[in-house]
């Protein structure tokens, strides 16, 4: 069978930062709060930005790095949960302003497991033979859909892209995954609601509060202790490994306590998984293509290497994709 290898990485964030103590100047928090509970620092917010804007630059990054010209790009594959539009998708945006003119292009929604969830589809794309590479990204501008007013939710996200190239092999890449949903519990975290107002019934009340990010952040802090360590092991198990095997670790950066509890049941020691939640906050479904990115411009990847990707999040979904570098 075809396997699909990560050929380049690349990220696109605002300029603007956000600290934990810019925050409290708005909402009854503090830097020691959000510190202590979330691991969160400071984050990069948009001044006006729309997501397509990080989207596009991640992408026109992917081709520089990865040396392929827009014409030879099949598929782009963008997750996000906060897009420019209902449509045209981002994917679709890629296209125009990088002129991938032979590409199939399209969004999907799976909230912070959505890079995963777009890895996964290209991956299954490209082994089937259907095409030979993909850019795959995850976008947010998190910022236009939280509430400021409220504490328990606005300190913890952030803006920007991440994303992948990535393209047929014959060796390595992408070796083995989990990926999952949990429909059933999807009110734990909501966002982006639009009521089903019209001239005939009730213009009046357009705007409705679920437009924004609703969160029981205690309920996704077990769903996601609890998901990520049996996929995890799943995929372990499956592919006959040791947690020792795994280089690197890259979970979704929602909250470094998270982090720890999977740490500590798989007995992993902390400093194998890459963590920049610090300076990112959660950025959804861009925060592990970001974190990957970081590890690969730093120079920390050496080809061989077994990665762990592992993400969770709202609808609820969970996903890890194993990876050989
Ligand atoms: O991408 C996936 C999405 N999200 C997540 O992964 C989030 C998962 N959950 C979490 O990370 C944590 O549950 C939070 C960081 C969201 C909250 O931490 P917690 O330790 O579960 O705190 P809590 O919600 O139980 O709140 C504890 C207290 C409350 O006050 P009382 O009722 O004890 O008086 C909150 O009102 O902390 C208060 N609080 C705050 N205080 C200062 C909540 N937010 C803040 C804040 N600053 N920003």
């Amino acid at each position: 069978m075809k396997k699909v290898k990560v050929i380049a990485t690349a990220a696109a964030y605002p300029e603007q930062v956000v600290t934990n103590d810019d925050l409290a100047k708005i909402v009854d928090t503090s830097d020691e709060w959000i510190s202590q509970r979330t691991g969160i620092k400071e984050r990069r917010i948009s001044s006006g930005e729309n997501t397509s804007v990080f989207v596009i630059e991640t992408a026109r990054k992917l081709l520089e790095r990865a040396e392929v010209s827009a014409e030879e790009i099949d598929l782009i594959i963008v997750a996000s949960v906060t897009p420019d539009y209902g449509t045209p998708s981002l994917a679709c945006m890629v296209q125009k302003a990088l002129g991938t003119k032979n590409a199939v292009c399209f969004d999907i929604v799976a909230a912070c497991s959505g890079f995963m969830f777009a890895l996964s589809t290209a991956d299954k794309f490209i082994k089937a033979g259907k095409y030979r590479n993909a850019i795959v990204i995850g976008g947010e501008t998190l910022s236009k859909i939280v509430d400021w007013s409220d504490r328990s939710t606005c300190v913890l996200f952030g803006d920007g892209a991440g994303g992948a190239y990535i393209e047929e092999t014959d060796e390595g890449g992408l070796l083995r995954e989990n990926i999952g949903t949990e429909g059933e519990c999807y009110e734990i975290l909501t966002e982006g609601y639009t009521r089903c107002a019209n001239a005939f019934n009730d213009i009046e009340s357009y705007q409705d509060p679920r437009w924004y990010v609703f969160m029981n952040g205690r309920e996704v802090f077990k769903f996601a202790t609890k998901k990520v360590i049996q996929s995890i092991r799943q995929v372990l198990d499956e592919e006959g490994l040791q947690a020792e095997d795994i280089r690197y670790f890259i979970p979704h950066q929602a909250n470094a306590r998270i982090v720890e509890v999977i740490a500590k049941k798989l007995n992993v020691p902390f400093d194998r998984f890459e963590m920049n939640m610090e300076r990112f906050g959660n950025t959804s479904s861009a925060s592990i293509p970001i974190a990957l990115n970081e590890l690969n411009e730093k120079g920390l990847l050496e080809r061989g290497d077994k990665i762990m990707l592992s993400g969770f999040g709202g609808d609820m979904t969970w996903a890890t994709v194993l990876i050989e570098w």
